[in-house]
């Protein structure tokens, strides 16, 4: 229906009208990025990190993980490693916004590793 397409694109609209989210992921404030975290290898709290994912991620990963406007990421721990997931939330590709450090944490960023990895 005509209104779901509106909701997607008002929530789409909504992510990149947050401050410093552009499509490339790049700070529009052109800072430069920190560094990823040493320690978000480290297991997180995953069911903290899930209610993170349905916050920050499930507009574009669907519902756990299923996949969207963004890759499936459903058996992504057969492909990428803790830190390489970590590395794609603090550094991403392509047209994943940037979601750390703000509003994503270094605690936050380890504990969405960990849900993650349930996928
Ligand atoms: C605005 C949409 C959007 C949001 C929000 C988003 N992503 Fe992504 N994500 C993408 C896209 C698009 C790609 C593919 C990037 C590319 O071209 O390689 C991607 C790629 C990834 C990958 C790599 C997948 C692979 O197969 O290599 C991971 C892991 C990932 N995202 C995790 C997350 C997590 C965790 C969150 C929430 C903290 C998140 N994403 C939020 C759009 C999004």
């Amino acid at each position: 229906m005509k209104s779901r397409f509106v909701t997607i694109i008002a929530l789409l609209t909504a992510w990149f009208s947050m401050p410093g989210q552009t499509l490339a992921g790049v700070p529009a404030s052109g800072t430069p990025a920190d560094p990823a975290p040493a320690a978000v290898a480290a297991s997180g709290d995953s069911a903290h990190g899930k209610q993170l994912f349905n916050r920050y991620c499930v507009v574009c990963h669907g519902a756990a993980g299923s996949g969207g406007l963004g890759p499936s990421l459903k058996k992504i721990e057969s492909r990428l490693s803790g830190p390489q997931i970590a590395h794609q939330i603090t550094e991403p590709r392509a047209a994943m916004p940037r979601l750390y450090p703000a509003p994503l944490t270094e605690d936050d960023v380890r504990d969405v590793v960990s849900y993650v990895q349930t996928l």
